[in-house]
């Protein structure tokens, strides 16, 4: 038996101003989008916005459906559009941005394992990191350069 031990690195902005203009724009389009999250059931509003090589945005809110498991996360409503309508764009970048109708979120709200699986296989398709900004309604920012460090223990293509 021996042990492995994977370190893995972030970093913490202080809030949205902290970051370079390029990136307060991004995370300005997450925040927009995630106002038109549709989120009867849990009134938890998320919004992603990706940046692609040609400086084009694409944006994604969650949208959730009475038979729960139906519904989708903003990051994969936002990645799947670009996979559908951009298969040869470089996403250089996601932002993403969760609010609650019913308290405040303040600290930085990482996106869920499904949708960093999700990310992650982009991610190998490009051949490119996917640099990844995430926070709550207000509060820190945190930036991981590459989706290797949201999931460094993973399954991919190389598992097949
Ligand atoms: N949600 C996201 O949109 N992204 C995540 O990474 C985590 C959760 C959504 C799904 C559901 O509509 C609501 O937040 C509560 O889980």
């Amino acid at each position: 038996m021996k042990e492995i031990k994977l370190t893995t690195t972030f970093f913490e902005y202080e809030s949205i101003e902290a970051l370079s203009l390029a990136d307060q724009q991004l995370m300005q389009a997450a925040i927009a989008i995630r106002k038109q999250a549709y989120a009867p059931y849990s009134k938890f509003r998320v919004g992603a916005a990706l940046l692609l090589d040609d400086g084009s945005v694409i944006e994604g809110a969650n949208q959730e459906n009475a038979a729960y498991p139906s519904g989708l996360c903003a990051e994969r409503t936002a990645i799947f559009y670009a996979g559908a309508t951009r298969p040869q764009a470089v996403i250089v970048a996601i932002a993403i941005s969760a609010c609650s109708d019913l308290k405040q979120t303040t600290t930085p709200i990482p996106p869920c394992g499904a949708c960093r699986q999700a990310i992650l296989e982009y991610e190998n398709k490009q051949q490119q990191p996917i640099r990844m900004l995430f926070m709550g309604a207000a509060g820190p920012v945190v930036e991981s350069p590459s989706l290797i460090n949201m999931l460094p223990f993973h399954f991919d293509e190389d598992s097949l």
